[in-house]
């Protein structure tokens, strides 16, 4: 009977993957979200990436303006300049100025600066002979996207009114929204409370007899987005807002979140694309980062090969100095960033230092980060991200990590909100969300509101965040793990907690929620 079944719906062509339970299509084709009793649901990350989750310009559409060839010497007075000029061409109709083009070979740099709107800094590409390569030193980073300007931020705050906001909307009630229209871009301003710091017993971590500090209450936790609705009592954002607001984990009403309109000509439309990058063969101070992206948006890092940065190194070990930079590094005030098709390669595995490196550490706003090897380097934290600055909707997608046990795609230390690791596939490592307790001086619980969706690793676990300390506490937050394979579920720190899981054990449709949700929104 099963048989004939089997055949029966193959003779139909009916599509054989499970449905996942938490985010599946309707009738009508259209994604529909399952809430959970407290009206929480897993968010649209359809926003996360350039522009907004559009496809990177085709590098036909960015013309050539200045091409270099390599000196043979140091090149970072001649590119820099090059940069310079294209930066004081005006912008056309696509928002670019212009590229500089790396002609094939060997370019020697230390560090070039990208800050004006529509520069792109582009090679050859990534073969070894054909393509072009910048060889670069110790401790620099070689390649900063850095915006000059900051945000104006208006007079007036308007709060929130004093209710429930589950997880995973759009939509925020207002007490008031005369004065906010559509195409406001704002901050919404929140605070880490005693309470929800108490609620999950991260005030009650000790270690060696001293108190470990998690994430300190009090600190002002920032979302950047754009309103596209308003209405008499509430504003509709671009993205979900990412946490959970529930007032009765407020300390006081001084906790009601507010928003705030801001104005900024911010950098972007820049890239960095088509080329090799060698750190140093030394190890002695390999410890370098590539690339460190700030006050900008609508920018990308695409196609580039990086071998050797951020691995840590022998100098780190003698002095065991915090001095580890991330390979690739988005900070707090980036926005729509897209870093894709990283070639990441280790030619060394002797990493065993305590603390290993981040390769991609990703703080600000709808941040994608897709197709992407990561080859060989022994111990890391390949997809990192460690503060409450660290706000989703962010995305990883489609990355394949091939590098020993060691590493681990986790979100590192305390607490950040609402990130995607979507089809990784990491076959010795791990990939979760989980409770690290007193490690590292207290990193405690690293996220809420994560999502790992078809993912295989050896270890694959995600945990509801919840009290160590008082098991009647109840559990207000949430981790989904969602389709995928691996060995021990759960069981990564500890095998009692688990966090809400659909279909755990075998790969669900869709097959990548962010691609999905992406055409879903078309
Ligand atoms: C919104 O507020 C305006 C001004 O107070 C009022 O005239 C209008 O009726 C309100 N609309 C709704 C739908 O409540
Ligand atoms: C990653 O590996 C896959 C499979 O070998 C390959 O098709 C893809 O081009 C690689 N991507 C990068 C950025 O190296
Ligand atoms: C444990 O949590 C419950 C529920 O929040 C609370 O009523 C109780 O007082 C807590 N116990 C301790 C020892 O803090």
């Amino acid at each position: 009977m099963r048989a004939t079944c089997f055949f029966l719906l193959l003779a139909l062509g009916v599509h054989a993957a499970v449905q996942s339970d938490l985010v599946k299509y309707d009738s009508k084709g259209r994604l529909a979200y399952t809430k959970n009793s407290q009206g929480d649901r897993i968010m649209d990350y359809s926003s996360v990436g350039y522009r907004g989750g559009q496809a990177l310009p085709d590098p036909s559409v960015i013309p050539t303006k200045v091409t270099l060839n390599p000196s043979g010497g140091d090149d970072t007075a001649t590119i820099q300049a090059a940069l310079n000029k294209v930066a004081a061409l005006p912008l056309d109709s696509n928002g670019f100025r212009g590229a500089v083009y790396l002609r094939p070979g060997t370019f020697h740099i230390s560090t070039l600066t990208l800050s004006a709107s529509g520069v792109i800094l582009r090679g050859a590409g990534l073969d070894s002979s054909r393509g072009t390569t910048i060889q670069t030193k110790s401790d620099v980073m070689p390649i900063q996207i850095y915006g000059s300007t900051k945000a104006q931020l208006g007079t007036k705050k308007y709060f929130l009114t004093k209710t429930n906001v589950p997880f995973g909307g759009n939509t925020l009630p207002m007490q008031s929204t005369a004065g906010l229209k559509v195409g406001d871009s704002v901050y919404i301003y929140s605070t880490i409370t005693a309470k929800f710091i108490h609620l999950l017993g991260m005030d009650q971590m000790v270690r060696d007899g001293e108190a470990q500090r998690w994430i300190t209450a009090g600190q002002t936790v920032t979302t950047d987005r754009v309103i596209v609705a308003v209405t008499n009592n509430s504003i509709t954002l671009d993205a979900g807002f990412p946490d959970s607001i529930r007032p009765e984990l407020f300390d006081s009403d001084k906790d009601l979140p507010y928003v705030v309109t801001y104005t900024w000509d911010r950098l972007q439309n820049v890239g960095v694309e088509n080329l090799r990058a060698i750190h140093p063969a030394t190890t002695e101070s390999n410890t370098d980062g590539f690339i460190d992206i700030d006050k900008a948006y609508n920018c990308w890092v695409r196609s580039l090969f990086l071998q050797d940065y951020g691995t840590g190194g022998k100098a780190r070990l003698a002095s065991d100095e915090l001095r580890v930079r991330t390979v690739v590094t988005t900070q707090g005030d980036s926005k729509m960033i897209t870093i894709q098709g990283l070639d990441i390669r280790y030619t060394y595995t002797d990493n065993k230092i305590a603390a290993p490196p981040q390769i991609l550490s990703m703080l600000g706003t709808q941040i994608l980060h897709r197709d992407s090897n990561i080859t060989g380097g022994g111990k890391f934290w390949p997809m990192s991200s460690g503060s409450p600055r660290a706000r989703g909707p962010t995305v990883h997608y489609n990355v394949n990590i091939n590098a020993g046990s060691g590493a681990q795609a986790v979100p590192h230390m305390r607490w950040s909100t609402g990130i995607l690791y979507d089809n990784i596939v990491n076959p010795q490592g791990s990939v979760a969300i989980s409770y690290r307790g007193i490690m590292g001086s207290g990193h405690g619980w690293t996220m809420g509101w994560g999502v790992i969706w078809n993912c295989e690793a050896a270890t694959l676990c995600a945990q509801n965040p919840s009290n160590m300390y008082n098991s009647s506490t109840p559990v207000l937050y949430h981790n989904w793990l969602v389709g995928g394979k691996g060995k021990n579920i759960p069981g990564y720190q500890s095998t009692e907690l688990i966090g809400t899981y659909d279909h755990v054990g075998t790969m669900v449709s869709p097959d990548s929620l962010y691609i999905a949700q992406v055409k879903n929104k078309k």
